[in-house]
């Protein structure tokens, strides 16, 4: 089957995915129209459903507010609309006039369709944009708006996309909430009637609320029924409404900035807004996940397929205290536990002696690396292991030399308060200076520093958010702020091909899929007790894949929450995602190194099935008697990693065999704690005893390896693109 078909009698559109069908038509009136979104269908099919519906019930309908491509703010319709327009003269409205389409192939087992339209009266020129990939479901939409005329005019509002769900019974909304430390926290509620509205005013893409939701009827499990979800590629402010009709119909439309910031267009100005992905799934949350886990390791982050390295941060050992000597005798003993990239977090540069200066500074703290970062780089480097530090060049104290020379720089509105949170200032990256200085700096630490890695933080929202002297200054720079952001980023990484960057703010405050289009993981939440990491990681992992989760294991009581767990149940849950280290090495015993050398070694054995494998929740966190566990299965599913972590077990509460995912029947696993050999079908039919040990906080870690008679006989690299490290 062709990616995209079209039977220009009815005006109809197919995109064709991996599996799945999406499908639109042009009515009569010129505008695009949804028409079907699930299983596959033929052309014919599809034109079967797009018959035009009827008359409206009663002259208080209009236009159906659900079923078009992108609704507007015109005529008789009275939904959200995805797009709101002014003209110079103070008038609103779009009328859909289709002008001309084309199939591009971008790239091979790629196709792009794109349908242009102008206003019926205006000069306003709209293209739709739709890209499918024959190894994907996810279909990428985004829009183009142009002003082809000679005066101004203002996009009130300019989503990317609105996806239609079928008409269900019931509708059913997944997403995921939380605050600082607290972040992706799954919820899973029945659709409310009328506009739900998920959104970020803050300037990034938020801690509180992530950019993504997903759809069913209802009665879609871990493992079973259909799913509908779309996520947004913004790292800014950002609007999602998720609407329900009284004629039980239900769509989202969704794009970047929130109510009350318009995008001026000035004549001839082109605005492209981000990606809204949109992905439709059978098997349930836990396929609706792996689909994604899929896309983003192949088609969003960069260098996915590399095997991570395993990583040491200073930050919760020695927080700002940081001096040449002091770090490289943690480094030393990083290096010994099996470390392979060693990160200086916040403290290194200008009079950064706590979180009140120094920001904007960027130069090695000469009392505490009198020859620069290099003899520090040097002796990481000599270790074995590569040398990172964290940066946050987006923000600036005001106790700092650069503030002093710029305070200009600083998004503010004249006359009003600047008002600090966390004792700091918001850096104007709308402005092209600000965006090239920041190049500028970075670009020649890590080419004069030796530096393979930064952790990339921002750790405020938006305030007193103007550009004074810049015309629609406070309207521009919610989107030129991210844009340009991109830009640096992009530019940094063309200047250094090797290096490596963390998305950070604060934790998980800017993770999506826009940013992750240029990062390499994501630090996901400054919360590091190995308990409420479970949670996190359970509403991470819904859409993000386990290749971007970062997660350290640090010392016990643990800083934030005060909870003492096994060193051991700390490393499997840091082991779900990519092993890192924080925890005061210097204050380590030799008992403990010992354990993190031999739990290091174990997740460089299976950290292939966690970065690259496919993710299966077999039993969600506590509450519950239940461990929570976790399957990650090779693609060939010749191995197996499985991670159970449980709370302490309530005296007479059955400790059930866990029954595993996707192996293929007549095949035979080795277990790396017994050397036991189990058949496929009784893993998965009769499940796998864990044999936690007794007592609070156990955990293990199960590595299943297929019998070498069972394989099939085959070639293939385990370890990706660039091989183990
Ligand atoms: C917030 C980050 O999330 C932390 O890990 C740490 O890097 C601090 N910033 C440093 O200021």
């Amino acid at each position: 089957m062709p990616l995209i078909s079209h039977s220009p009698d009815t005006g109809t559109w197919l995109l064709n995915t991996r599996g799945t069908s999406y499908a639109l038509r042009i009515d009569e009136t010129g505008a695009p129209c949804h028409v079907a979104w699930g299983p596959r269908l033929t052309l014919r099919e599809t034109e079967e459903l797009g018959s035009p519906s009827g008359p409206p019930a009663s002259s208080f309908e209009g236009r159906p507010p659900v079923g078009e491509e992108l609704p507007v703010d015109s005529g008789t319709r009275y939904g959200p609309p995805s797009l709101q327009v002014r003209y110079a003269d103070g008038s609103r409205a779009f009328e859909w006039q289709p002008t001309r389409h084309e199939v591009l192939a971008p790239s091979p087992g790629t196709a792009e369709l794109v349908l242009e339209f102008r206003d019926r009266l205006y000069p306003l020129e709209v293209a739709l944009h739709y890209h499918v990939r024959e190894d994907s479901d996810v279909i990428e939409r985004r829009t183009v708006l142009r002003n082809a005329g000679d005066q101004h005019l203002t996009l009130l509002r300019a989503d990317s996309a609105a996806w239609t769900l079928p008409p269900l019974p019931d509708y059913r909304l997944s997403h995921v909430t939380g605050q600082w430390s607290a972040e992706s926290q799954l919820h899973r509620d029945r659709l409310p009637h009328g506009e739900t509205v998920l959104t970020s005013r803050r300037g990034l893409t938020s801690h509180h609320v992530n950019p993504w939701v997903m759809l069913d009827s209802g009665e879609a499990t871990e493992h079973h029924g259909r799913v509908w979800s779309t996520a947004l590629a913004w790292s800014g402010s950002w609007r999602i409404t998720v609407q329900r009709t009284p004629d039980g119909r239900s769509s989202v439309t969704g794009g970047a900035g929130h109510e009350g910031v318009p995008v001026p267009l000035a004549p001839g100005e082109e605005f492209t807004t981000p990606v809204f992905a949109g992905l439709c799934t059978d098997g349930g949350f836990g396929a609706a996940g792996r689909a994604w886990h899929s896309y983003i390791r192949a088609h969003v982050m960069p260098r996915a397929r590399e095997i991570a390295p395993v990583l040491y941060n200073s930050w919760e050992a020695t927080g700002f205290d940081v001096d040449q000597a002091g770090q490289k005798a943690l480094a030393e003993r990083a290096a010994a536990l099996g470390v392979e990239l060693f990160v200086v977090d916040d403290g290194w540069f200008g009079g950064r002696r706590s979180d009140t200066a120094g920001l904007g500074d960027w130069v090695p703290a000469p009392d505490r690396f009198p020859e620069g970062l290099g003899p520090l780089a040097r002796a990481v480097h000599e270790l074995g292991m590569r040398f990172g530090v964290w940066v946050e060049p987006e923000m600036v104290n005001p106790d700092s030399d650069l503030y002093r020379a710029h305070p200009d720089w600083v998004l503010h509105v004249p006359g009003r308060q600047r008002t600090e949170l966390r004792n700091q200032l918001v850096l104007n990256f709308a402005r092209q200076d600000v965006a090239d200085w920041a190049h500028g700096w970075l670009t020649r630490l890590v080419a004069n520093h030796g530096i393979d890695f930064l952790k990339w933080d921002m750790n405020r929202s938006f305030g007193e958010a103007g550009w004074p002297g810049q015309p629609d200054g406070a309207d521009r720079l919610w989107t030129r702020y991210v844009t340009n952001l991109y830009d640096v980023i992009d530019r940094l990484r063309a200047d250094h091909p090797d290096l490596r960057i963390e998305t950070c703010s604060g934790g998980g405050g800017r993770i999506d899929l826009g940013i992750l289009t240029r990062t390499d993981q994501a630090w996901v939440s400054d919360n590091t007790d190995a308990v409420d990491r479970l949670s996190i990681h359970h509403g991470f992992t819904q859409l993000y894949p386990a290749r971007a989760m970062s997660a350290w294991v640090t010392d016990v009581p643990n800083q934030m929450t005060g909870r003492s767990v096994p060193l051991r149940f700390r490393f499997h849950v840091a082991m779900s995602g990519l092993l890192g280290i924080g925890g005061d090495l210097a204050q380590w015993s030799e008992e403990e190194l010992a354990e993190g050398a031999a739990l290091v070694a174990e997740y460089k054995k299976v950290r292939h099935l966690v970065q690259h494998g496919s993710l299966y929740r077999l039993s969600a966190p506590p509450p519950g008697d239940a461990p929570t566990v976790v399957q990650y299965a090779a693609d060939d599913a010749d191995e197996v990693l499985i991670l159970a972590w449980q709370r302490g077990p309530r005296h007479g509460c059955p400790r059930l065999p866990v029954r595993l995912a996707a192996l293929p029947p007549g095949a035979r696993y080795r277990d790396s704690r017994t050397g036991v050999v189990h058949h496929s079908t009784v893993l998965t039919e009769y499940g796998l005893r864990l044999d936690l040990p007794a007592g609070d906080w156990a955990s293990t870690a199960v590595h299943l390896t297929r019998v070498p008679e069972d394989l099939p006989r085959r070639q293939h690299s385990r370890h990706g693109e660039h091989g183990d490290l």
